[in-house]
């Protein structure tokens, strides 16, 4: 059985130090991490060799993600990190992020672009997507082995998550749509007191997590009710 995936996505969020004290903290909860769940960090791309060096202090295997990728194979894109490089320390990467979509005008054929580098490389996209027309421009990519993420524009930093019900209904289209193999996320004001009721539900396969990610307490604490 496929395992429950726990994505903590940092955004700008956490210096060096700070990120430092969040992996002290965390490590230090004993946990009874379930076989059945994996925990994925995503912070900003200069944590992440830090991060990859950190992790192994901590009891269980967590896995590294990042939060965007260069649409280009690789030359002359000042600012830009390529799939390729990435490759040599995440496994997976976000893509797509409404934040992304918003902020930095990125449209759904940059969003096909990196995924289809993403894949090339050996990483796995999450792809988040706020409804299924997005779903449905995700041309040429390999959607069997992407995981989408559904994100509610209303629902991401808002404090005010989507109901259960909803993302299932939302998860299920994915599903009928692209096929029941792809791994479906509920992102959008996840803690750990809503947390099961989305990831008890059939299509949902795991969650993404923003804010409640930047606290190792909560974040362990999102974990934790997982394992009951
Ligand atoms: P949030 O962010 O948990 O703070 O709503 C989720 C996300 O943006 O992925």
């Amino acid at each position: 059985m496929e395992k429950t995936l726990i994505v903590a996505n940092w955004k700008e969020n956490l210096t060096a130090t700070q990120m430092e004290s969040w992996v002290a903290e965390f490590s230090i909860f004993n946990f009874q991490f379930s076989n059945e769940t994996r925990v994925v960090i995503c912070p900003s791309f200069v944590l992440i060799s830090v991060l990859k060096s950190q992790v192994s202090s901590i009891q269980h295997q967590v896995y590294l993600g990042a939060q965007d990728v260069s649409k280009f194979e690789e030359g002359q894109y000042t600012g830009e990190v390529s799939a390729k490089m990435l490759k040599d320390f995440v496994s997976y990467v976000i893509i797509g992020h409404s934040e992304r979509r918003k902020c930095f005008g990125e449209t759904d054929g940059d969003v096909a672009k990196k995924s289809i580098l993403a894949l090339k490389h050996g990483l796995i996209p999450i792809v988040c997507v706020s409804n299924l027309e997005q779903v449905s421009k995700c041309q040429g990519v390999k959607v069997s082995k992407t995981i989408f993420a559904y994100e509610p524009l209303f629902a991401v930093g808002t404090g005010t998550p989507d109901t259960p019900e909803n993302a299932q209904e939302f998860a299920e289209k994915i599903k009928s749509a692209v096929g029941q193999d792809v791994r479906v996320l509920y992102g959008g004001s996840v803690n750990a007191e809503n947390v099961k009721s989305f990831v008890s539900q059939p299509d949902i396969d795991g969650v993404l997590v923003g804010q409640a990610s930047l606290e190792a307490e909560e974040f362990g604490r999102i974990i934790k009710s997982l394992n009951h």
